[in-house]
């Protein structure tokens, strides 16, 4: 597969950043193009003490990356953003409700807001993975026009039913069903989970 993720300024860089692992570590993934949005290194920075754009993937992911690209979200001319590039689809995560209100709108000014617009017109999966809480009228109804013109809301809720033990457990599952959502489901799902289930003779999650 061949992806787009993309981070925007929304609280949850951990979730993107368990779900960059999982990609790199994927056989089934060729190649991920990443675009972190200006304002998301001001969240990476406050939530993960990531600062800079400098070997940016290699502090998300702990290693250099061997299949994901980074490009400029300035960079408007980058190879994503026309339709006639290879693509399987594109993740946002987390997704403000800036990053949703512009790609509502079809302004497609940047490179993440262009390269959504082209996944949608190409009738690709568009993963938005909304983050904020609660919504406003204005965020209900920009959520309601990208989905009717494709996109799959993807709202940044934990289930608590696998009982993750930690945060960075929690973020791991939820990007899991991110993943599987878009075709990659991943074989170390709920291993809490299983593993708890096999203790305690309990099933396994519903969803
Ligand atoms: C620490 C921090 C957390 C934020 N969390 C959210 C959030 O959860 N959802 C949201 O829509 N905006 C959030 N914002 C505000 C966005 O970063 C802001 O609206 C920004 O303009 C979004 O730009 P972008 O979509 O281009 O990344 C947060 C900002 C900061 C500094």
């Amino acid at each position: 597969m061949i992806l787009t993720l993309a981070i925007t300024g929304a609280s949850g860089a951990i979730l993107a950043r368990e779900a960059l692992r999982a990609l790199e570590a994927d056989e089934r993934v060729a190649r991920v193009h990443f675009v972190a949005s200006e304002n998301s290194l001001r969240v990476l920075a406050e939530e993960l003490g990531i600062s800079g754009r400098n070997n940016l993937l290699e502090k998300l992911i702990g290693s250099a990356p061997t299949k994901i690209v980074q490009h400029f979200d300035a960079d408007i001319g980058a190879a994503i953003a026309s339709g006639s590039h290879p693509s399987d689809g594109m993740i946002i995560l987390p997704c403000s409700m800036g990053t949703l209100a512009t790609i509502a709108m079809g302004l497609a000014d940047s490179l993440i807001a262009r390269a959504a617009d082209v996944t949608l017109k190409e009738r690709r999966p568009l993963i938005l993975c909304v983050r904020e809480t609660p919504f406003n009228r204005i965020h209900l109804r920009n959520m309601t026009l990208a989905a009717e013109a494709g996109a799959t809301i993807f709202p940044c809720i934990p289930a608590f039913y696998a009982q993750p033990k930690d945060s960075s457990e929690m973020a791991r599952e939820f990007s899991f069903r991110v993943l599987a959502h878009i075709g990659l489901p991943q074989k170390d799902a709920y291993v809490g989970k299983r593993e708890k289930g096999r203790d305690q003779g309990t099933k396994g999650p519903r969803d």
